[in-house]
């Protein structure tokens, strides 16, 4: 009962039979009850950390920092204009583990401030890479953003 409760003071709606659970946006919330409601998520779900993390020195990244940076590679583009877009976690071949108590957990790209994909990955079943094939058209960036259920977010971007 008290999970119910605190479900429903978050906004959750949960439908069970579906195996759904969806947020309630609400556009009056203020910055206290979004910083709770973090908390609250952290402490029920399996990630532990959703901080976004930075680079201390781009010059010279630490192997913690390579091993979650995501890695956004470009490959052709086919018949109908789509140009393929591999994304690694992490970069310079230090790749992330895939472990049930410590993996990539999620996986977003976007084209300019638009997001284009979005990619939940399981914990110990797979590694964080994902492709897409994208109209690039006129857009000029490319940000890849993933998290790690212990180091936190991380984020990279590339200029087109
Ligand atoms: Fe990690």
């Amino acid at each position: 009962m008290e999970r119910r409760k605190l479900l429903k003071s978050l906004g959750v709606l949960s439908i069970t039979g579906l195996g759904i659970s969806l947020f309630n946006s609400c556009d009056t919330k203020t910055k206290q009850d979004t910083k709770s409601k973090e908390n609250i998520i952290q402490k029920t779900g399996p990630a532990k950390n959703r901080k976004l993390m930075k680079i201390k020195d781009p010059e010279h990244p630490t192997t913690l920092e390579l091993k979650h940076t995501p890695e956004i590679t470009l490959g052709d583009k086919d018949a109908k204009g789509f140009t393929k877009v591999e994304i690694t976690v992490g970069s310079k071949g230090i790749i992330h583990p895939a472990k049930k108590d410590h993996w990539i957990d999620y996986l977003k790209l976007y084209k300019d401030n638009e997001l284009v994909g979005n990619l939940v990955i399981e914990p110990g079943m797979a590694r964080g890479f994902s492709g897409f094939r994208i109209k690039l058209d006129r857009a000029k960036k490319l940000k890849a953003v993933i998290g790690c259920n212990i180091h936190g977010v991380w984020e990279n971007t590339i200029t087109l």
